[in-house]
């Protein structure tokens, strides 16, 4: 099967998180998700507005320095990633990555090119490009049912436009 992909072009900050919330049911069952762009491409932005409309209350920092921030929302686990101070791949085993790709676990991670080798393969890959004061993002689903959620995705952003 063949990856498809999609380019979402986002105005503003709730812009993101919109589209964010839209992807929130289709992974409650667990996914790999890779967040990959510049500093600043909106990567932690995406991710709260997933994790706020799957129901976390709260704030989501970036989990810069402990490279995994976990959350339990209505029994599912989520494990926010931020990959980009990561010294050593080896660090990834340390920490028994491959058990938090654990089958329903929603994986969500940011800087996924640091770990390369170590990571489980993404069903989706998400790339944020910075567009002046917009942004543009490039989302690949890379298996059948990753293409399923994107094309849902797809139709209920364009609805809501
Ligand atoms: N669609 C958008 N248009 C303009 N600005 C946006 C958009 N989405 C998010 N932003 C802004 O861009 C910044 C993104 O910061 P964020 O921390 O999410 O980036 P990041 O990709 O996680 O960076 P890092 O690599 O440092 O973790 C925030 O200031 C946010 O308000
Ligand atoms: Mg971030």
């Amino acid at each position: 099967m063949t990856a498809q992909s999609y380019i979402f072009h986002l105005a503003d900050e709730a812009a993101t998180l919109a589209l964010a919330a839209l992807f929130a049911p289709h992974l409650r069952h667990g996914a790999v998700v890779y967040l990959q762009g510049d500093l600043g491409a909106g990567k932690t932005t995406f991710s709260r507005g997933l994790l706020q409309a799957m129901g976390h209350h709260g704030n989501v920092k970036s989990p810069t320095y402990t490279l995994v921030e976990p959350y339990t929302i209505a029994e599912q686990q989520v494990f926010h990633f931020d990959l980009y101070r990561l010294r050593d791949p080896e660090e990834l085993e340390f920490m028994g990555i491959r058990d938090y790709f654990s089958k329903g676990n929603l994986c969500l991670i940011e800087w996924p090119e640091r770990g390369y080798g170590l990571l489980a393969d993404a069903d989706l890959d998400l790339q944020l490009q910075i567009d002046q004061n917009q942004r543009q993002l490039c989302v690949t689903a890379n298996q059948p049912d990753a293409v399923l959620w994107l094309n849902a995705i797809k139709l209920a952003w364009e609805q809501a436009q």
